[in-house]
């Protein structure tokens, strides 16, 4: 399957690297889905899309983010949410009117799977602790990339691992623009003598039991 960009904003720019991201995915056949970093939810239709060719509608789909900047938020990093095309602006102020980095408009996006999917709105710091791991059997992480988060990020979904899941993290080698990913990552990673390849020119952490 072709990784589509679907008029809006991915952490996937580079050539070729959103097919290589759904080829991983689709070597596990997961059944439950999470991906903490939504953004505007083009990796999340990709991954519906992919999720539905497999299993039909036999999958589920989570995504949560905070989908907002606000005081509480500052100290995480939430990607420009503005296009430098200026006909994207156009097409989500007067014809969806709608802000593509919200719920809302993931929601819309998502539609054509509206039974499989349950998207949440907050801090991944407190809402993985309140979610059931049991049935998840893959985690792209891709939220918050300071070092509390990261690390509280895969300590909350540790159980996956053990259960012998995958956690697949994005941005581990980020250099200056990011090294807190790459740290908290490698201590988990040896804290529990897990499994950990390193993917596609360093920027995808895959970790497994
Ligand atoms: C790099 S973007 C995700 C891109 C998306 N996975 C994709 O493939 O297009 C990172 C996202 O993480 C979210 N984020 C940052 N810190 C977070 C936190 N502590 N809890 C939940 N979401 C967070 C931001 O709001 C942002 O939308």
């Amino acid at each position: 399957m072709k990784y589509k960009k679907y008029f809006r904003k991915t952490s996937f720019k580079q050539k070729g690297v959103g097919d290589f991201f759904l080829q991983e995915i689709n070597s596990k056949r997961p059944k439950v889905f999470l991906e903490v970093g939504v953004f505007h939810g083009v990796t999340a239709r990709n991954i519906c899309e992919l999720l539905h060719k497999i299993h039909k509608d036999d999958f589920k789909y989570i995504g949560l983010d905070l989908f907002e900047e606000n005081e509480e938020n500052k100290s995480e990093v939430i990607p420009n949410t503005s296009f430098s095309n200026p006909l994207k602006n156009l097409y989500f102020k007067f014809i969806k009117r709608q802000n593509p980095y919200s719920k809302e408009a993931v929601q819309d996006l998502l539609s054509k799977f509206k039974n499989n999917i349950d998207l949440i709105k907050g801090n991944s710091n407190s809402v993985l602790k309140k979610i059931d791991m049991s049935k998840i059997d893959y985690v792209f992480l891709d939220g918050g990339h300071a070092y509390e988060t990261v690390k509280n990020d895969l300590e909350s979904c540790i159980e996956v691992v053990k259960s012998n899941g995958t956690i697949l993290c994005d941005d581990y080698n980020l250099g200056a623009q990011a090294p807190e990913v790459k740290v908290a990552i490698d201590e988990f990673v040896k804290r529990y003598n897990f499994k950990c390849e390193i993917l596609w020119n360093t920027r995808f952490a895959k970790i497994e039991k």
